[in-house]
């Protein structure tokens, strides 16, 4: 389909065309994956002509996809993997957090997610013998939590030039959720002139959960988290590049949800991230990671501690 735009799709006017982007469907692929009542819910469409709609945009976006084995052992072939500068978390992830997917950090307040994201992304600027990825960094800093200042200090304790390490740090801060979802669209184009290797979302639910409260907005917030998640890991896969998000929990048992270690999003974002871990407080300063859910990897902890240098073992 020339143009690739939701307009050209047929039954889709400007009206409903700018019904669909309001409601986070940018794309074709976004459609096409769609079901045809939701679609029809949100487009204030009839459900056939959303049958209609769903059925071009998956012609129209290749929704095919099927590869052969070969091709993917190849594309995994080119994996990297980052350090946390805890050999403990390090072995926890099978030698560090991968690139081609997705590490969803999420624990209480203050047990370390920011922490680490600030000890992955001076990381990430390292040459690979060094456990790094060589790359610039993007971070979307939804809580205006980004401190250069402990950057500098982290790069001095490993002797790297904080100045050099700042330049490839690029931080953009997210006003609404909206807003987040749309700066991974500008992170992709911008990925063409430099080379992120790692992408950090902090917090990645913070705004979702506070713009969509109560039952009758879960679905649609769900959406929009799956569509941010996969957007995230499109990213990932395009650029090979690492990506950290987090995610707050609260550590008092919840009335509805019951487990205190549930995190927000739950089953969606679990679903699309490719790593869980559970971060909690531990004495003396330290921290323990817990790995969950891991495709390839078995449920296991590390002891980490946060400290003046950072994270270490
Ligand atoms: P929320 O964003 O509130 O959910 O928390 P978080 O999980 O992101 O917590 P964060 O990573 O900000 O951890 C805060 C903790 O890190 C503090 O309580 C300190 O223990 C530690 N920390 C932060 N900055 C420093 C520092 O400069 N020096 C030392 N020694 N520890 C620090
Ligand atoms: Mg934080």
């Amino acid at each position: 389909m020339p143009g690739n735009s939701i307009e050209e799709l047929p039954g889709v006017g400007p009206a409903t065309a700018e019904k669909l982007r309001d409601a986070g469907y940018v794309d074709l692929m976004a459609i096409a994956v769609e079901s045809p009542k939701v679609l029809a819910e949100v487009a204030e469409i009839g459900e056939s002509t959303a049958v209609k709609i769903i059925s071009a945009a998956k012609q129209a976006a290749d929704v095919g996809g099927f590869e052969t084995g070969d091709l993917i052992l190849e594309r995994r072939k080119n994996i990297h993997k980052l350090t946390s500068c805890s050999k403990a978390f390090d072995e926890l992830m099978g030698g560090g957090l991968e690139t081609q997917a997705i590490a969803e950090f999420f624990g209480e307040f203050g047990s370390g997610k920011t922490q680490m994201c600030f000890q992955l992304a001076v990381n990430a600027t390292r040459p690979v013998e060094d456990g790094g990825l060589d790359g610039d960094v993007f971070i979307i800093d939804t809580e205006n939590t980004f401190r250069p200042e402990r950057i500098v200090q982290m790069a001095t304790a490993l002797d790297l030039d904080p100045e050099a390490v700042l330049k490839r740090i690029h931080v953009a801060r997210a006003f609404n959720s909206h807003h987040q979802m749309l700066l991974v669209e500008k992170a992709q184009e911008l990925a063409h002139e430099m080379n992120v290797r790692l992408m950090i979302v902090d917090s990645l639910t913070a705004h979702f959960r506070a713009e969509y409260v109560g039952r009758g907005a879960l679905a649609e917030r769900q959406q929009n988290l799956n569509k941010h998640m996969h957007d995230l890991l499109r990213f990932a896969d395009l650029n090979n590049a690492v990506i950290a998000v987090t995610n707050q929990v609260s550590a008092k048992p919840d009335a509805f949800f019951g487990d205190p270690t549930r995190p927000i999003g739950g089953h969606i974002v679990g679903h699309a991230a490719t790593y869980r871990l559970y971060l909690r407080k531990s004495k003396g300063g330290k921290r323990i990671a817990r790995l969950i859910d891991s495709p390839n990897l078995p449920e296991a902890e590390a002891v980490i501690t946060v400290g003046e240098d950072g994270v270490r073992d």
